[in-house]
């Protein structure tokens, strides 16, 4: 019935798409590439499919909370590995290029990933304590709307694989300095002002914070505490803001704590996300 030729085609695109799905799932910067059945569960040997792995019940809820870095990476060690461009496409060298976002004096050595910058790096490793589930909660690979469908995943926020109100917009927000009483913005009209020194109040206010699994407060505070140390605060309170808008930061109760509550303040929580309190990692059963 079909023309010879039709059927020519149809041989060649049926090997086309397998050629596709095979070297889908290989590691394109190793020259030998790997065979699917390499993939493994990160929990058993059985070797599976590349879209048996894609979904695996460990990217979602409930696995997802309990999942371990290790186990995320069995599958993604790509996402820590140094794969920065020497210069980008256009000839600028990433060694003398400085983003608006990495002018703080925090900001240390060479270009790095997004993942890197957060994971692996040395300032990140003394400031925070973040896992891959800190900001990866499980999202439905195949349509990244909410409410698209009957059965499509209602809390996710269109277009992204993680939620970025929960998560970068705790350490990547405005500096809400209207309510701290500061006659303007950080950089320009408070900083020298105060010396760069943001402990020149927080020593006594708002002082039971970040106690929070993802972050290592004792040492935050230690190096706040140094000269120029409002950098290390500033960083993640306005100096690389992504967002417009505020963090609505819960308001612990601290010693000395006047017992009115400002009215910016009235819909505030008063304890941090439950997920991210000691008791929950210790539920968990383990740290990163
Ligand atoms: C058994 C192997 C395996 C394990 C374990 C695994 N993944 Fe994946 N993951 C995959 C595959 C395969 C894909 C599909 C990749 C693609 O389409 O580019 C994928 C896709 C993803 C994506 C992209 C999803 C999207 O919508 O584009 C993210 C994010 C992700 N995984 C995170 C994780 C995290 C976090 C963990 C640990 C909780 C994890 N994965 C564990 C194999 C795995
Ligand atoms: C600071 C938050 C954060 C942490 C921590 C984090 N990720 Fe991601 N990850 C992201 C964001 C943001 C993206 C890009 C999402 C998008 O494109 O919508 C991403 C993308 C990915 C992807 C998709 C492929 C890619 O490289 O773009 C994979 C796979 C992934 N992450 C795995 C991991 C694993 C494994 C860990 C732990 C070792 C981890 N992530 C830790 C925020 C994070
Ligand atoms: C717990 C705090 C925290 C969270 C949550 C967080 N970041 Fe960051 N981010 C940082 C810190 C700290 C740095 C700067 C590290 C340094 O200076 O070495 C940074 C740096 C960055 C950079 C600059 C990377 C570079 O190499 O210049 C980008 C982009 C970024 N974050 C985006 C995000 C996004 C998007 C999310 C949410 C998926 C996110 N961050 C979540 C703390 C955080
Ligand atoms: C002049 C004193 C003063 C200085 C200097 C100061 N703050 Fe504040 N800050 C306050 C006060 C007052 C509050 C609000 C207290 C309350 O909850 O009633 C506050 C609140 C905050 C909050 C919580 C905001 C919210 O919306 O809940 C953060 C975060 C914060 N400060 C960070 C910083 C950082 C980072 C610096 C330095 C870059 C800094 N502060 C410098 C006085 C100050
Ligand atoms: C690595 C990022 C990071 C650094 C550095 C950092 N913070 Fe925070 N800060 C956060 C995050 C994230 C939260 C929210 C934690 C939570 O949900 O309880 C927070 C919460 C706060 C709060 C709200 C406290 C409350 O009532 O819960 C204040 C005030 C604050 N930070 C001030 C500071 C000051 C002052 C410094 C420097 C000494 C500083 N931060 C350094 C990320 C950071």
């Amino acid at each position: 019935m079909n023309p010879p030729w039709f059927r020519l085609l149809h041989v060649v695109s049926v090997g086309l798409v397998a050629t596709l799905t095979v070297s889908g799932c290989v590691d394109s910067s190793s020259s030998s590439p790997a065979p699917v059945a390499t993939l493994t569960r990160a929990s058993a040997t059985t070797p599976i499919s590349y879209q048996v792995a894609k979904y695996d019940p460990i990217h979602f809820k409930p696995a997802i909370e309990q999942a371990t870095d290790q186990q995320c990476l069995a599958c993604h060690a790509e996402v820590l590995k140094p794969a920065m461009r020497k210069a980008s496409p256009a000839g600028v060298e990433a060694a003398s290029a400085r983003a608006w976002y990495q002018q703080i004096s925090t900001y240390q050595g060479e270009q790095e990933t997004f993942h890197r910058r957060h994971l692996e790096t040395a300032y990140a490793k003394q400031v925070m304590n973040l896992r891959c589930t800190t900001c990866h909660q499980g999202n439905d690979p195949r349509d990244r709307a909410p409410g698209s469908s009957a059965t499509a995943q209602s809390d996710l926020t269109l277009r992204k694989t993680v939620t970025p109100e929960t998560t970068c917009l705790k350490c990547h927000a405005q500096m809400n300095w209207p309510v701290m009483g500061l006659p303007g913005p950080w950089p320009q009209q408070s900083k020298d002002l105060f010396q760069n020194n943001c402990l020149a109040c927080h020593i006594a206010i708002r002082t039971t914070r970040h106690q929070v699994t993802y972050l290592n407060a004792k040492t935050i505070e230690e190096l706040a505490a140094k000269p120029n140390g409002g950098d290390v605060c500033y960083g993640c309170h306005g100096g690389r803001a992504w967002y417009r808008t505020h963090y609505p930061y819960p308001r612990h109760a601290w010693p000395d704590m006047p017992t009115e509550i400002p009215d910016w303040a009235k819909d505030r929580p008063t304890q941090s996300e439950a997920r991210f309190l000691a008791a929950a990692a210790a539920r968990q059963g383990e740290k990163k």
